[in-house]
């Protein structure tokens, strides 16, 4: 056990937790021995917990290095584990999914209802003639219908690309051309924030021009907006499950077939795409549920996340069901109509763990204390927080608020490249706030220099991963995305980190051109390229600056065409930028302020010299 240095910032957890825990601390010891030992033999134990129609043939293959294949020759579906197996168990009527509505409606799910919703979609797209490989961009907002398509394309082993329903009618449009989908499943609108947005005319906007490859547009009915339908092309999603059977086979998949594409961003203007398959996303998953999640069949798990994050798919969906534990979904956002919602939520389902972020946690705070004081959380016993560095203060405010100072808070640090939790304090840990902790047993990490050295402790620098994981991506949809990440033998995963005195590891931020706003990665370029096309734009850079709430917003440098230089209403431009960058990237990136200038500094290979304008930034 770690003994640390300073006593002053360390909570211990409280001795009931940790005679109750999943993995005391011996067992915790001696998965890391072993796993360090015998990596493999440790991830062969975690996939042995689960169901597969054959086995492997052996745990890893790394004649294609650094394309890893995990689990070679085994046949598995993930919704076999998350759904079917379920329902020849007591699991079965459990509830799987409480779904609440941002006005107060609700829906609650067994297991065995959601299987067959599952099935119903299922056979309604195999009808529509998908099935294996077939691509399916799902835009859509936090329903119950988001959670069925998710499983239900992965059932019939097509392949799941979400886009965060954040994202503007242009980036969606961005993200379908390079995805290639024969299908979008979308809504005609959701609630966010008191206010009705309609989301299905985004679709009809994206898919304009060019996009023949879509064969057609499935819209679930939330709103009850009267959307304009293309008759060619789309289809109401009640109107094609209703006539399904419940029943529907579970297709058999490869261990290296995928499973979903998310896109993310990356250092260049184009979103990468990143696939995650069947087989070692699960054993990655199942484990982290069980052993740091702690998972009991008596909890209540709610995720904050939207699906279209890879949180949602990981902690709200597949991790979840896997563990056959009752997942809470909630549509709106978490200050309406006032900022005791959440807290109103953990009460009323008797929510036992809370995952969140830290721009939430941040949020809360400002609102202050009284809120979580008006609920009941005593149900809680486990917190948890991942996406961005979580301060401090926001540790603390949310340890005594919502804990009560009896739960264990996990900061946990991951990614979607990583597919499941990497670096995290298990509930039984010695916690310091302001450290992610150590890596899970079976995860090997290093902080290193730019010639890939270990570096020492309290140095910053790139923090890596030396061995292949079992949730790690099966590929990028452009390869050489994913061969830009195994470097000097190592996985980069583009942070800056340091290992403090106690040989835990604390993140400072990115180390790449990569923004993390309220939790979500933006890449400069994409918003430079966005601002670019405006016309008052001759050129612009992006840098991250600082935010108390947000964790970090965009600040931007634009050199203004001639037509607008001489305008004297500087005002005005920022107004129509701000508005022009929400239109082509969406209202996730957040646009602090505008300097204007003459010129933009550059490197002397041309690129722009971000340092010097982010120090110019903190001026
Ligand atoms: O910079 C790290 C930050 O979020 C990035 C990953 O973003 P994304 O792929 O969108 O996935 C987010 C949720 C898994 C990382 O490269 N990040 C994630 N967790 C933490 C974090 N930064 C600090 N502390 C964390 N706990």
């Amino acid at each position: 056990m770690i003994i640390p240095q300073s006593t002053e910032r360390v909570f211990r957890p409280l001795p009931q937790l940790v005679i109750e825990a999943n993995v005391n601390p011996q067992q915790l010891a001696r998965a890391h021995a072993a796993a360090n030992q015998d990596p493999l033999a440790y991830w062969e134990e975690a996939a042995q917990e689960l169901e597969w129609f054959h086995k492997w043939d052996a745990v890893l293959d790394d004649r294609y290095a650094p394309r890893f294949r995990w689990f070679p020759g085994a046949q598995t579906n993930i919704v076999h584990n998350a759904l079917d197996r379920h329902i020849t168990t007591g699991v079965k009527n459990k509830l799987a999914l409480i779904w609440e509505g941002e006005a107060g409606d609700t829906r609650k799910y067994t297991y065995y209802e959601v299987y067959r919703e599952v099935n119903k979609l299922a056979n309604a797209l195999r009808s529509l003639g998908l099935g294996k490989g077939d691509r399916v961009v799902l835009y859509l907002p936090l329903v119950p219908q988001a959670a069925f398509a998710m499983l239900a394309v992965a059932k019939i082993g097509a392949v799941h690309c979400a886009v965060f329903p954040g994202f503007s009618a242009k980036a969606l449009r961005t993200r379908i051309q390079e995805l290639r989908p024969r299908l979008v499943i979308t809504a005609d609108g959701f609630y966010r924030g008191g206010r009705l947005i309609a989301l299905k005319n985004a679709v009809d906007e994206a898919l304009e021009r060019g996009c023949d490859f879509v064969e057609g547009v499935i819209v679930v009915r939330r709103a009850g907006l009267d959307t304009p339908m293309n008759e060619s092309r789309d289809l109401d999603y009640d109107a094609i499950v209703r006539r399904e059977r419940w029943e529907a086979a579970t297709e058999v998949m490869g261990s290296d077939d995928p499973l979903f594409i998310l896109t993310t961003s990356g250092t260049t203007g184009t979103p990468k795409g990143i696939l995650h398959g069947h087989a070692g996303y699960m054993v990655g998953l199942a484990r982290t549920l069980h052993w740091l999640f702690d998972i009991k069949p008596t909890d209540i798990f709610w995720c904050t996340s939207d699906l279209g994050w890879i949180t949602g798919h990981s902690y709200v969906l597949y991790g979840p069901l896997i563990a056959g534990t009752t997942t809470v979904m909630y549509e709106g956002h978490p200050l309406y109509p006032q900022a005791d919602r959440m807290w109103d939520i953990v009460d009323r389902y008797g929510v036992t763990i809370l995952y969140t972020t830290p721009t939430v946690i941040r949020m809360l705070m400002r609102y202050g204390d009284q809120y979580p004081a008006m609920h009941d959380l005593s149900t809680l016993r486990l917190l948890a927080s991942v996406g961005e560095p979580l301060g401090v203060d926001a540790w603390l405010w949310l340890y005594k608020n919502a804990g009560h100072s009896r739960c264990p808070l996990l900061d946990t640090w991951w990614q979607t490249e990583t597919g499941c939790a990497m670096i995290a304090p298990f509930p039984v840990s010695v916690l310091k706030p302001g450290s992610v902790h150590r890596p899970l047993p079976g995860i090997s990490v290093d902080i290193v220099d730019e010639a890939g050295h270990a570096v020492d402790h309290g140095t910053l620098g790139r923090l890596v991963i030396t061995r292949p994981w079992p949730s790690m991506p099966l590929d990028f949809v452009r390869p050489e995305d994913f061969d830009a990440a195994w470097q000097q033998n190592a996985w980069h995963t583009g942070d800056l980190a340091l290992r403090d005195e106690d040989g835990l590891i604390h993140i400072h931020g990115r180390a790449d051109d990569v923004l993390n706003i309220a939790g979500h990665r933006l890449s400069c370029a994409e918003l430079e390229l966005a601002l670019q096309t405006h016309k008052a734009v001759a050129e612009a850079a992006v840098v991250g600056v600082p935010d108390r709430i947000k964790g970090e917003v965009a600040k931007a440098f634009v050199v203004l065409t001639p037509e607008f230089a001489s305008l004297e209403d500087h005002g005005e431009i920022i107004r129509l930028l701000r508005q022009h960058l929400r239109k082509e990237v969406g209202p996730v990136a957040v646009l602090r302020s505008v300097v204007f200038v003459e010129s933009l500094p550059r490197t002397e290979s041309g690129k722009i010299a971000r340092a010097a304008l982010k120090a110019l930034g903190e001026e």
